[in-house]
Protein backbone atom coordinates (compact mmCIF):
# COMPACT_ATOMS: atom_id res chain seq x y z
CA UNK A 1 0.00 0.00 0.00
CA UNK A 2 1.57 3.33 -0.74
CA UNK A 3 1.12 5.47 2.05
CA UNK A 4 -0.75 9.15 1.63
CA UNK A 5 1.22 11.15 4.07
CA UNK A 6 4.77 11.06 4.66
CA UNK A 7 6.05 12.39 8.48
CA UNK A 8 9.63 12.78 10.05
CA UNK A 9 11.59 14.02 12.69
CA UNK A 10 14.85 13.35 14.59
CA UNK A 11 13.22 10.67 16.67
CA UNK A 12 10.39 10.66 19.23
CA UNK A 13 9.09 13.80 18.76
CA UNK A 14 7.12 13.95 15.49
CA UNK A 15 5.20 11.69 17.66
CA UNK A 16 2.87 14.45 19.05
CA UNK A 17 2.23 15.07 15.17
CA UNK A 18 1.13 11.47 14.32
CA UNK A 19 -0.93 11.65 17.24
CA UNK A 20 -3.15 14.82 16.09
CA UNK A 21 -3.04 13.28 12.37
CA UNK A 22 -4.62 10.13 13.90
CA UNK A 23 -7.35 12.69 15.51
CA UNK A 24 -8.14 14.53 12.49
CA UNK A 25 -7.45 12.09 9.97
CA UNK A 26 -8.19 8.84 11.40
CA UNK A 27 -6.85 5.68 9.41
CA UNK A 28 -5.30 7.88 7.25
CA UNK A 29 -2.48 5.54 5.84
CA UNK A 30 1.02 7.67 7.46
CA UNK A 31 4.67 6.58 6.62
CA UNK A 32 6.59 8.09 9.69
CA UNK A 33 10.50 8.38 9.58
CA UNK A 34 12.71 8.78 12.53
CA UNK A 35 16.17 9.82 11.90
CA UNK A 36 17.49 8.65 15.18
CA UNK A 37 21.05 8.05 13.30
CA UNK A 38 21.39 11.74 13.74
CA UNK A 39 19.49 12.63 16.96
CA UNK A 40 19.65 15.47 17.98
CA UNK A 41 19.32 17.68 15.70
CA UNK A 42 19.16 21.16 18.04
CA UNK A 43 23.02 20.75 18.25
CA UNK A 44 23.66 20.58 15.00
CA UNK A 45 24.89 23.45 12.26
CA UNK A 46 21.70 24.53 9.83
CA UNK A 47 23.03 23.31 6.98
CA UNK A 48 23.45 19.59 8.06
CA UNK A 49 19.79 19.61 9.03
CA UNK A 50 18.76 20.87 5.83
CA UNK A 51 20.64 18.46 4.59
CA UNK A 52 19.04 15.59 6.28
CA UNK A 53 15.34 17.06 5.52
CA UNK A 54 16.14 16.99 2.33
CA UNK A 55 17.03 13.16 1.92
CA UNK A 56 13.96 12.25 4.23
CA UNK A 57 12.09 13.99 1.84
CA UNK A 58 13.21 12.31 -0.89
CA UNK A 59 13.04 8.98 1.07
CA UNK A 60 9.23 9.72 1.61
CA UNK A 61 8.79 11.37 -2.17
CA UNK A 62 10.09 7.09 -3.35
CA UNK A 63 7.72 6.11 -1.67
CA UNK A 64 4.66 7.72 -3.35
CA UNK A 65 3.22 9.87 -0.40
CA UNK A 66 1.36 13.15 -1.71
CA UNK A 67 1.96 15.19 1.55
CA UNK A 68 5.08 15.53 3.59
CA UNK A 69 4.59 16.97 7.34
CA UNK A 70 8.23 18.08 9.00
CA UNK A 71 7.07 17.08 12.44
CA UNK A 72 10.50 18.68 13.86
CA UNK A 73 10.45 22.56 14.32
CA UNK A 74 14.53 22.58 13.68
CA UNK A 75 13.73 20.64 10.10
CA UNK A 76 11.19 23.05 9.46
CA UNK A 77 13.37 26.04 10.48
CA UNK A 78 16.13 24.29 8.56
CA UNK A 79 14.58 22.58 5.47
CA UNK A 80 11.00 23.74 4.82
CA UNK A 81 12.10 26.42 1.98
CA UNK A 82 14.75 24.00 0.25
CA UNK A 83 12.30 21.11 0.34
CA UNK A 84 9.99 23.53 -1.13
CA UNK A 85 12.15 24.33 -3.85
CA UNK A 86 12.70 20.77 -4.86
CA UNK A 87 9.53 19.74 -4.56
CA UNK A 88 7.06 22.84 -5.83
CA UNK A 89 3.88 20.41 -6.31
CA UNK A 90 4.26 18.34 -3.53
CA UNK A 91 2.22 19.91 -0.13
CA UNK A 92 4.33 20.74 2.66
CA UNK A 93 3.79 21.53 5.66
CA UNK A 94 5.58 22.68 8.07
CA UNK A 95 5.48 23.50 12.51
CA UNK A 96 6.47 26.88 12.28
CA UNK A 97 4.15 29.07 11.00
CA UNK A 98 0.94 27.19 12.38
CA UNK A 99 2.59 27.57 16.19
CA UNK A 100 3.05 31.17 15.29
CA UNK A 101 -0.79 31.22 14.08
CA UNK A 102 -1.86 29.47 17.33
CA UNK A 103 0.13 31.62 19.78
CA UNK A 104 -1.72 34.79 18.25
CA UNK A 105 -4.91 33.38 18.38
CA UNK A 106 -6.73 35.43 21.06
CA UNK A 107 -3.92 36.27 22.98
CA UNK A 108 -1.76 39.52 23.82
CA UNK A 109 1.65 40.27 25.42
CA UNK A 110 4.99 38.73 24.71
CA UNK A 111 5.18 35.62 23.51
CA UNK A 112 7.60 33.23 24.78
CA UNK A 113 9.12 30.10 22.31
CA UNK A 114 11.05 27.14 23.67
CA UNK A 115 12.89 25.10 21.16
CA UNK A 116 15.64 23.50 19.79
CA UNK A 117 19.18 25.67 20.03
CA UNK A 118 19.37 25.45 16.53
CA UNK A 119 15.51 26.62 15.49
CA UNK A 120 16.37 29.62 18.10
CA UNK A 121 19.69 30.82 16.30
CA UNK A 122 17.39 31.01 13.23
CA UNK A 123 14.70 33.46 14.74
CA UNK A 124 12.18 31.50 12.62
CA UNK A 125 9.09 31.66 14.95
CA UNK A 126 10.44 35.50 15.46
CA UNK A 127 9.64 35.77 12.07
CA UNK A 128 6.72 33.96 11.57
CA UNK A 129 5.24 35.88 14.67
CA UNK A 130 6.02 39.00 12.87
CA UNK A 131 5.28 38.15 9.39
CA UNK A 132 1.12 38.07 10.92
CA UNK A 133 2.09 40.82 13.63
CA UNK A 134 5.31 42.49 13.59
CA UNK A 135 4.83 44.61 16.93
CA UNK A 136 4.43 41.61 18.97
CA UNK A 137 7.36 40.92 21.30
CA UNK A 138 8.83 37.11 21.09
CA UNK A 139 11.03 35.67 23.38
CA UNK A 140 12.99 32.69 22.24
CA UNK A 141 15.02 30.06 24.54
CA UNK A 142 16.69 27.03 23.28
CA UNK A 143 16.30 24.08 26.07
CA UNK A 144 18.89 21.79 24.65
CA UNK A 145 18.20 19.11 27.83
CA UNK A 146 14.57 18.71 26.78
CA UNK A 147 15.22 15.93 23.71
CA UNK A 148 17.74 13.37 25.15
CA UNK A 149 15.22 13.57 28.19
CA UNK A 150 12.53 12.42 25.78
CA UNK A 151 14.73 10.25 23.58
CA UNK A 152 15.52 8.06 26.81
CA UNK A 153 12.35 7.59 28.23
CA UNK A 154 12.43 9.88 31.14
CA UNK A 155 10.23 12.90 30.09
CA UNK A 156 8.19 12.40 33.22
CA UNK A 157 11.19 12.64 35.31
CA UNK A 158 12.68 14.47 38.73
CA UNK A 159 14.88 15.53 36.19
CA UNK A 160 12.75 17.09 33.23
CA UNK A 161 10.73 18.73 36.12
CA UNK A 162 14.28 20.56 37.36
CA UNK A 163 15.50 20.95 33.79
CA UNK A 164 11.73 22.73 33.36
CA UNK A 165 12.10 24.90 36.13
CA UNK A 166 15.78 26.24 34.94
CA UNK A 167 14.46 26.77 31.73
CA UNK A 168 11.37 28.57 32.86
CA UNK A 169 12.56 31.43 34.92
CA UNK A 170 13.54 33.85 32.27
CA UNK A 171 10.56 33.12 30.76
CA UNK A 172 8.89 34.44 33.58
CA UNK A 173 11.34 37.48 34.60
CA UNK A 174 10.03 38.33 30.72
CA UNK A 175 6.44 38.43 31.89
CA UNK A 176 5.43 35.61 28.73
CA UNK A 177 1.73 34.72 29.26
CA UNK A 178 1.73 32.26 25.82
CA UNK A 179 4.48 30.02 25.98
CA UNK A 180 4.65 27.99 21.76
CA UNK A 181 6.59 24.46 22.27
CA UNK A 182 8.75 24.93 19.04
CA UNK A 183 10.18 21.34 19.38
CA UNK A 184 7.81 18.47 18.39
CA UNK A 185 9.25 16.63 21.62
CA UNK A 186 8.44 19.00 23.91
CA UNK A 187 4.62 18.22 24.43
CA UNK A 188 5.66 15.18 26.14
CA UNK A 189 7.01 17.13 28.51
CA UNK A 190 4.17 19.04 29.61
CA UNK A 191 3.48 17.59 32.68
CA UNK A 192 6.99 18.24 33.92
CA UNK A 193 6.69 21.73 33.06
CA UNK A 194 3.31 22.06 35.19
CA UNK A 195 4.76 20.56 37.86
CA UNK A 196 8.03 23.16 37.24
CA UNK A 197 5.01 25.84 37.28
CA UNK A 198 3.98 24.90 40.82
CA UNK A 199 7.06 24.63 42.01
CA UNK A 200 7.74 28.04 41.20
CA UNK A 201 4.36 29.15 42.92
CA UNK A 202 4.14 32.68 41.04
CA UNK A 203 0.40 33.29 41.11
CA UNK A 204 0.90 35.72 37.83
CA UNK A 205 3.00 32.94 35.78
CA UNK A 206 0.30 30.82 35.20
CA UNK A 207 1.40 30.60 30.85
CA UNK A 208 -0.88 29.12 28.37
CA UNK A 209 1.33 26.50 26.51
CA UNK A 210 0.45 26.42 22.45
CA UNK A 211 1.46 23.06 21.06
CA UNK A 212 1.74 23.66 16.69
CA UNK A 213 0.81 20.72 15.76
CA UNK A 214 -3.44 20.66 16.07
CA UNK A 215 -2.57 23.94 13.58
CA UNK A 216 0.01 21.89 11.59
CA UNK A 217 -2.18 19.00 10.69
CA UNK A 218 -5.88 21.46 10.22
CA UNK A 219 -2.89 22.66 7.16
CA UNK A 220 -2.18 19.32 5.86
CA UNK A 221 -5.89 18.31 5.76
CA UNK A 222 -6.62 21.38 3.50
CA UNK A 223 -3.63 20.53 1.25
CA UNK A 224 -3.87 17.06 0.56
CA UNK A 225 -4.89 16.69 -2.82
CA UNK A 226 -9.09 15.99 -3.30
CA UNK A 227 -8.03 13.84 -5.56
CA UNK A 228 -5.16 11.94 -4.07
CA UNK A 229 -7.81 8.90 -2.98
CA UNK A 230 -6.19 8.83 0.24
CA UNK A 231 -5.17 5.29 1.25
CA UNK A 232 -6.15 4.01 4.81
CA UNK A 233 -4.09 1.13 6.99
CA UNK A 234 -1.85 1.29 10.01
CA UNK A 235 0.88 3.71 10.26
CA UNK A 236 4.28 2.37 9.19
CA UNK A 237 7.80 3.36 10.81
CA UNK A 238 11.00 3.23 9.72
CA UNK A 239 13.85 4.35 11.96
CA UNK A 240 17.73 4.61 10.87
CA UNK A 241 19.48 4.05 13.87
CA UNK A 242 17.89 1.06 16.62
CA UNK A 243 14.71 0.56 15.67
CA UNK A 244 13.89 -2.08 17.85
CA UNK A 245 14.78 0.83 20.96
CA UNK A 246 12.67 3.64 18.93
CA UNK A 247 9.64 1.10 18.63
CA UNK A 248 9.85 0.69 22.52
CA UNK A 249 9.70 3.72 23.01
CA UNK A 250 7.34 5.34 20.41
CA UNK A 251 4.72 2.27 21.68
CA UNK A 252 5.06 3.81 25.45
CA UNK A 253 4.36 7.11 24.26
CA UNK A 254 1.58 6.54 21.90
CA UNK A 255 -0.14 4.02 24.35
CA UNK A 256 -0.30 0.74 21.79
CA UNK A 257 2.26 -1.44 20.75
CA UNK A 258 4.39 -0.14 17.79
CA UNK A 259 5.77 -3.62 16.53
CA UNK A 260 7.78 -4.05 12.91
CA UNK A 261 9.69 -0.78 13.27
CA UNK A 262 11.89 -1.19 10.00
CA UNK A 263 15.60 -0.04 9.18
CA UNK A 264 15.75 3.51 7.42
CA UNK A 265 18.63 4.05 5.14
CA UNK A 266 19.13 7.57 4.01
N1 LIG B 1 11.73 17.32 17.34
C1 LIG B 1 12.58 18.15 16.57
C2 LIG B 1 12.20 19.59 16.67
O1 LIG B 1 11.03 19.85 16.68
C3 LIG B 1 14.04 17.79 16.61
C4 LIG B 1 14.68 17.89 17.97
C5 LIG B 1 16.12 17.42 17.96
O2 LIG B 1 16.39 16.35 17.43
O3 LIG B 1 16.96 18.17 18.51
O4 LIG B 1 12.99 20.48 16.69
Amino acid sequence: MTPTIGVFDSGLGGLTVLKELHRQLPGTSVLYLADTANVPYGDKPIEVVRDLALRLSDHLVSAGVRLIIMASGTSTAAGLEAAQARYPSLPLVGTIAPGARAALLNTTGPIGVIATNATVQSLAFTRAVHALEPTRQVFELGCPAFVPLVESGNAESLGAETAAYEYLQPLRLAGVKTIILGCTHFPFLLPALHRAICRIGDPEFRPRFVDPSEEAVRDAACLLPHSSNPSYGPTSFAASSDPETFGRHASALLGETISNVEWLTL
